[in-house]
């Protein structure tokens, strides 16, 4: 039997600098210690950690399968620790994203973002990793759509017969807690007039369809759903296999090369666009953001992630080309016209996605006034 290889990514945000803006050193560095000892020990066999504005983003290769408890604590246990530092450092929003007080076994559904993918390793496994800031896993929607099931996004679907049979997309109903699997390109339309409504559909899952090869997952959380409140929107990350009868590294990248429009942005409220940065521009500021993406690129390679002569993981900082430039250049230009707008419809959410909102207030307070037409 062929091993399997499990890559986890998991993410919190435990607290930040100078408002929602950065994971700042120390908190780093906690995660750092943590996910070496793992190492050491065994737990896991590579991991990089990295920080995608106010996240903390452990990214961790192991052999223990998806949703391992013990892999799960080890992320729990860390994100603890750095919240406490983040307490005492009186960092902002300390913990916030900790929903729950006591683990119990996975922490899906306790306030971090999880995506985890189990496979078997091909001759040659590139995986790129998506991450986002200030904004809600739907902003992978158009992605994801056009990386699998768009033949003028990727020319593999028309010209490599390993892609013939397209791709089979899961998709979440956040509202109902349903889910649906669709397969394309049969079912392309009803795909897309699901995933479309993005702040309700989202993709979780695709496969290849020819063989049900695992290809592409996400994080899908409504953090608000949990909390009962806002707390945050449920910042998004993906993993994606790349080349070799899947879409080629240029195919998974390609959608980025334009800046759109996705939910998030200040107070989890607003419609912003989505500016692919490198790691060092991944931190929000103008209007808490504008809403940010990373893409990381490595190999899997025989249970971890392929390393230098010196042990350290093999990183590829893909958005850290001029080839995004314009995408950076479109996303301020969307940004200075929306905010031109203020808080006007539609460059404010409609109300009942306005997660973090005085309305329900304002309208109660007003509601003895109104009177009838
Ligand atoms: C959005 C986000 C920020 C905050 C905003 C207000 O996801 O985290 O835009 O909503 O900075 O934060 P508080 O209420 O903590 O001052
Ligand atoms: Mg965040
Ligand atoms: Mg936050």
């Amino acid at each position: 039997m062929l091993e399997k290889t499990t890559i986890s990514l998991i993410k919190c945000d435990v607290g930040s600098l100078a408002g929602h803006h950065v994971v700042p050193k120390p908190l780093l560095n906690i995660a750092e210690k943590n996910l070496r000892t793992a190492k050491k020990e065994g737990l896991i066999n590579s991991y990089y950690v990295f920080n995608v504005g106010d996240d903390l983003q452990l990214l961790m290769v192991h052999g223990r399968g998806e949703a391992n408890p013990d892999i799960h604590k080890l992320a729990w246990d860390t994100f603890r620790e750095a919240a406490n530092k983040a307490l005492e450092l009186k960092l902002y929003g300390a913990g916030q994203d900790l929903l729950k007080t006591a683990f119990s076994g996975n922490v899906r559904g306790m306030g971090p973002g999880v995506a985890e993918m189990e496979i078997e390793e091909r001759g040659s496994d590139p995986i790129v990793v998506l991450a986002a800031d200030k904004t809600s896993a739907g902003a992978l929607n158009l992605p994801l759509f056009r990386i699998f099931a768009d033949p003028m996004n990727t020319a593999g679907l028309i010209i490599d017969p390993n892609m013939a049979g397209g791709f089979k997309f899961e998709v979440l109903d956040t509202v109902e807690n349903m889910k649906i699997v669709l397969k394309c390109p049969a079912e392309m339309y009803e795909l897309i007039a699901l995933i479309g409504t993005v702040q309700r559909y989202m993709v979780s899952r695709v496969w290849r369809a020819r063989d049900d090869l695992i290809c592409a997952v996400g994080s899908v959380t409504r953090l608000s759903k949990i909390a009962g409140k806002y707390v945050g929107k449920d910042d998004p990350v993906a993993i994606i296999r790349a080349q070799h009868g899947l879409p080629a590294l240029g195919e998974v990248l390609v959608p980025f090369m334009h800046s759109y429009l996705v939910e998030g942005w200040m107070r989890g409220s607003h419609w912003g666009p989505l500016m692919p940065v490198k790691l060092k521009d991944a931190k929000c500021t103008v209007f808490d953001g504008p809403p940010r993406i990373v893409a990381l690129g490595f190999q899997v390679a025989n249970g971890q992630i392929a390393s230098d002569d010196d042990g350290k993981p093999m990183m590829a900082d893909l958005f850290n080309d001029p080839a995004f430039a314009l995408a950076r250049r479109e996303a301020l230009e969307y940004a200075s016209n929306l905010r031109r707008m203020g808080e006007f419809e539609p460059a404010r959410l409609g109300i009942e996605e306005m997660e973090y909102t005085t309305l329900p207030q304002i309208l109660k307070k007003l509601k003895e006034r109104f009177k009838p037409t």
